[in-house]
């Protein structure tokens, strides 16, 4: 039986950019890797919708987060940060780490701060550096849907702003040059359909030049450090060159279907998910305007076991979804709704939950 990747990242890839994987091992300081690196950027300009710079990490879309704090926050800076989940949290923590003061904007798990308490936060805290704001929060499936109005808010207002859209950039168009977004990042392993392991952060050009311009507080993360290097195509450390290979080529598949279209088909299928899972008698965690269409949340019925339902739906029908976090976790599954999704993988999904939850007497 075929496996089908639902979860919230990672996701299906495609054989075309599984093979690329298999491209040989080549001296990543000659002139084939900057010919490789110069067209991921470049394509990359076109999912970021910008014409400043773009810099890829070998690493988890963690190392990408914890790039942008520590090449934005000093010690002591006051950092405007939602806070509504898992992703959103842990943001908040390495704020911490990073010697910043978090003013939290909280909203319950399963809720989203409001528009208005995010400005206000803005508006009372006039001598905060920056804003870093979690777009997709992938631990309870809500997207922020007011992401363009408060970037350009807080932008207005001269803070840096930082946006998390590991989950969200592709699924959802984030034009980051006309919203004010800062830093914008986003993991290979979710809507680009490639594999974990590489995270990408778009730059706009004030931030490049204040980059430049600081002292680095982290080796691997120094941004700077990754610019220098890129005015030659290469990277400062050893890059995961397959995985590099992997991007490029998912790169292409993603302008080969172009990013309109993309984000149209996730809005499709997400709403096909959203309304053939109601129909089974489904509740969803996320209200209707807060609804991700990356991540479905959605509560089990009572009466069914987390772990027995993700094992049987995985051993019986291949679908491996996800399950909650935190005060959700055992309450609710996940399901991803990103990269490659389309009509079949929803229909093959929703008719496997049907069967599994009629056989479990829902
Ligand atoms: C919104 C968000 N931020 C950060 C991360 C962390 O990414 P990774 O697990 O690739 O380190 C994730 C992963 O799911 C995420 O969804």
């Amino acid at each position: 039986m075929d496996r089908l990747i639902m979860l919230p990242g990672p996701t299906n890839v495609s054989d075309r950019v599984m093979n690329a994987m298999s491209r040989p091992v080549i001296n990543h300081r000659g002139e084939a890797f900057r010919e490789l690196y110069r067209g991921i950027v470049e394509k990359s300009r076109h999912l970021f919708q910008t014409e400043g710079e773009i810099v890829v990490f070998s690493s988890s879309g963690t190392g990408g987060v914890e790039a942008a704090v520590l090449n934005t926050v000093m010690p002591g800076e006051k950092v405007i940060v939602p806070i509504m989940g898992e992703f959103s949290e842990r943001l908040g923590e390495m704020v911490e780490i990073a010697g910043g003061k978090v003013v939290a904007v909280r909203s319950e798990q399963g809720e989203a701060p409001s528009i208005e308490q995010v400005k206000h936060a803005v508006d009372s805290n006039s001598d905060a550096s920056s804003i870093m704001i979690v777009h997709n929060e992938t631990s309870t499936g809500i997207a922020i849907p007011y992401l363009r109005d408060i970037c350009n808010y807080a932008k207005e207002r001269n803070l840096k702003v930082v946006v998390d859209a590991i989950s969200s950039l592709g699924g959802y168009s984030i034009p980051v040059d006309s919203w004010g977004i800062d830093v914008c990042i986003t993991g290979s392993q979710k809507c680009l359909a490639a594999p974990p392991g590489l995270v990408l952060l778009s730059l706009s050009r004030e931030y490049t030049s204040m980059v430049r311009s600081r002292k680095p507080r982290t080796r691997y993360f120094d941004i700077s450090r990754y610019l220098e290097y890129q005015k030659k195509w290469e990277t400062p450390f050893t890059p995961s060159l397959p995985l590099f290979y992997a991007l490029d080529e998912a790169l292409n598949e993603l302008l080969e279907e172009g990013l309109a279209a993309r984000v149209a088909r996730h809005e499709r299928m997400s709403g096909m998910l959203y309304s053939s899972l109601e129909k089974l008698g489904l509740k969803f965690v996320a209200r209707e305007d807060l609804r991700s269409r990356t991540v479905i949340a959605s509560y089990y019925p009572e009466g069914i076991e987390d772990r027995d339902f993700r094992t049987r739906l995985e051993q019986e029908y291949g679908i491996v979804v996800a399950g909650g976090f935190g005060k959700f976790s055992g309450k609710v599954f996940r399901i991803g709704c990103m990269g490659l999704i389309n009509q079949e993988y929803v229909e093959r999904t929703v008719t496997s939950v049907e069967a599994l939850l009629s056989k479990m007497k829902f």
